[in-house]
């Protein structure tokens, strides 16, 4: 690991924010580096979702500030966030039902054909043998694959994946992470939510553990005892 501090490509203070009078997040500060992730981990209903939403301008807080490379979300109107270089797979809402896996995978972009996911097909083989198929067909878990491949492809700066490994199976799990791994070493940078403690703590920089609406550890993986981090989705 370099001794050079990068500069942030994410950065958030004191986020306050949750849904209508209810405050969820109560003062939550992190950042993410260029070429690193930042693992959030906590109990159900702790409020992972929420910051993510948060993060990505989907829900407006009350009050903290989030700055992408420098821009202040709040200030770039919407339609203009896409050029932040951002992109968001929430945990809910993975993919159309009633659209092919093709479809999933092209639709909505400018200029993306299905050779932008030659490598990926080669890593998740099932996504290509369903590629005609309803994506509503799809398992849970394949439902999940085939979002990760989709943003993966979008190839950000900066990703945010909510609960990627879902009912993913093992063997997929450790694909997702080399994935992520190699965009790690591209540069890229990733937020990720996730229960599963192996998979975080497999592609995770830093990481920080979330309990109602507040961080309650916070710091490098690599000084994180297995207890600690157990110890806080035992909350
Ligand atoms: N759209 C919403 N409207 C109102 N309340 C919400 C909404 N989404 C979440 N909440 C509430 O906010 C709190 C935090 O929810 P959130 O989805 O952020 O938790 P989470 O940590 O992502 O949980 P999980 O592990 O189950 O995904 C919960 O009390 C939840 O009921
Ligand atoms: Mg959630």
């Amino acid at each position: 690991m370099s001794e050079r501090r990068e500069e942030a490509i994410l950065k958030f203070s004191s986020i306050v924010a949750g849904y209508g009078d209810t405050m969820v997040l109560k003062g939550i500060n992190g950042e993410v580096a260029a070429g690193s992730v930042l693992g959030v981990f906590g109990s159900n209903g702790v409020g992972k979702s929420t910051l993510m939403r948060a993060l990505t301008g989907v829900i407006q807080p009350a009050s903290g500030k989030v700055t992408v490379n420098g821009s202040e979300l709040g200030k770039v109107p919407s339609h203009q966030r896409r050029r932040l270089g951002v992109s968001y797979a929430p945990q809910e809402r993975v993919v159309f039902d009633n659209l092919s896996v093709s479809d999933n995978l092209t639709l909505g972009f400018r200029s993306r054909s299905l050779e932008a996911y030659d490598d990926l097909f080669r890593v998740f083989p099932r996504l290509k043998e369903r590629l005609f198929q309803p994506a509503g067909k799809l398992s849970g878990g394949e439902k999940k694959l085939l979002s990760f491949a989709r943003i993966i492809a979008e190839r950000s700066p900066l990703t945010l994946i909510d609960e990627p490994s879902e009912g993913v199976q093992h063997e997929n799990l450790e694909r997702m992470a080399s994935i992520i791994r190699a965009r790690i070493a591209e540069g890229a940078a990733f937020v990720v939510v996730e229960q599963n403690l192996t998979f975080l703590t497999s592609i995770a920089d830093h990481l920080i553990g979330l309990d109602h609406g507040e961080v309650v550890l916070s710091g490098d993986s690599v000084d994180m005892s297995r207890d600690r981090l157990e110890a806080v989705l035992a909350v």
